[in-house]
């Protein structure tokens, strides 16, 4: 009798979008660990017979995880809002929304109103929670971060180095400057979010998060060990050894992005503007690292997107804008990766159970469905007038949500 097995990951895997993706030097996928062929269930005849009397039929395999929140996200502001809070919300039941609007959210009011511009953007049956942040400044007043602490409104408040990044002009120059800021952070249990690079002109790009963690994070966290430090969008080995080095009152947030690609895949083969996001990719080395700790079940690893709208005209300019616009895909991006790396168990408490537990909030009660069935991810996004490439524009990934 002849017998045809069912087909295997290998071969899926093969003809997949990572593949072609992957062209040339830039080959994070064809290295991933493949995960082993699960046979999931025994129908009637379809793909042949497989042993005497025994029908076998691969299916798709689906995974069903509490709904997960995105402890880092860029909702901008305006019309925009109307196309990135839906695709937010469509996947993620809460957001750490990031303050680096112009002008920066620096004020319990103004967190409120802009919470209030995006929830009127929340279309009709969805649910969705912006977890609202400040943007510290050398002139805030501890009188503000005390309401913020009070405020049901506020989650945290975040450092941004000042000239970091996208609209950290009115950052802080020194973390010095604002040590007594830190300190009722501290008193008042608000935690504090980090963009963790230094700015020194004279200090290389690839160094500045390693820089930024020996010369400030260091200092702040023996200065404050009780503060709450969450350090965001992590993109090195040194990142990672400094958070699993401290104890459970610090933790970091993991973009796809970083989990998916390296610096080749910003710059062999022709510069890739909509691969640009700061802090930027680092060398293989250090995306190994984060992917190892991503999957490793350390609750101080946790997910944030850090998706960042900038229209196709800014990123794909002779001096083009940092930042991925990932929230449609983000959920599938994690899910291709963590299977890829052979641990898609691993996923749901990541994304859905030490986000909640850290910032000290319920975790999701309702569930989100993973399928393992080709999604395609547009190839750009028509919103407030303007066209948006999301991050790996037209490009298929194995997973999708249902
Ligand atoms: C973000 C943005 O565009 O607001 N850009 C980015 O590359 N990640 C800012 C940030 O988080 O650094
Ligand atoms: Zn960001």
């Amino acid at each position: 009798m002849e017998k045809t097995l069912p087909p295997t990951k290998t071969t899926k895997a093969k003809s997949s979008w990572a593949f072609r993706y992957n062209t040339g030097d830039v080959n994070t996928y064809q290295r991933a660990r493949q995960p082993t062929p699960v046979l999931l269930s025994e129908t009637e005849p379809a793909v042949g017979k497989h042993g005497p009397g025994i029908i076998l039929q691969r299916m798709s395999r689906t995974l069903t995880i509490l709904t997960p929140d995105d402890w880092h996200l860029h909702l901008r502001d305006g019309e925009l809002l109307a196309e990135t809070v839906p695709a937010t919300a469509k996947h993620f039941h809460r957001a750490i929304v990031m303050p680096n609007l112009v002008p920066p959210v620096t004020t319990v009011d103004a967190a409120t109103a802009y919470k209030d511009r995006i929830l009127s953007n929340l279309p009709d049956g969805m649910r969705f929670e912006p977890l609202m942040t400040l943007y510290l400044t050398e002139v805030m007043s501890v009188d503000e971060i005390v309401r913020a602490a009070k405020s049901s409104v506020v989650a945290g408040c975040k450092l941004y180095p000042a000239g970091a990044t996208t609209n950290s002009s009115s950052g802080v120059k020194d973390p010095k400057n604002i040590w007594p800021l830190f300190a009722a952070m501290e008193e008042h249990d608000l935690p504090l979010l980090l963009h963790g690079e230094v700015t020194d002109h004279e200090i290389d790009i690839f160094d500045r998060e390693a820089v930024f963690i020996e010369r400030h994070l260091d200092p702040i966290r023996q200065a404050f060990p009780k503060l709450r430090i969450i350090l965001e969008h992590i993109t090195t080995a040194n990142s990672v050894e400094w958070v699993k080095a401290q104890a459970s009152n610090t933790a970091a947030t993991i973009t796809p992005q970083h989990l998916m690609l390296n610096r080749n895949d910003l710059l062999v083969g022709g510069i890739r503007p909509h691969n640009y996001c700061l802090p930027v990719l680092k060398r293989r080395t250090h995306q190994e690292a984060l992917q190892a700790i991503a999957i490793s079940g350390d609750k101080r690893f946790f997910l944030g997107t850090d998706s960042a709208p900038h229209s196709q005209g800014k990123k794909e300019s002779s001096c083009g804008c940092a930042g991925c616009y990932s929230a449609h895909s983000a959920l599938a991006l994690y899910a291709t990766i963590f299977d890829q790396l052979g641990n898609l168990d691993a996923l749901e408490a990541f994304a859905s159970h030490f986000g909640p537990d850290f910032y000290g909030r319920p975790r999701n009660t309702s569930t989100v469905t993973l399928v393992e069935q080709p999604y395609t991810i547009a190839a750009s996004i028509d919103a407030a007038g303007e066209t948006y490439i999301p991050w790996m524009a037209g490009e298929t990934l194995p997973w999708s949500v249902q």
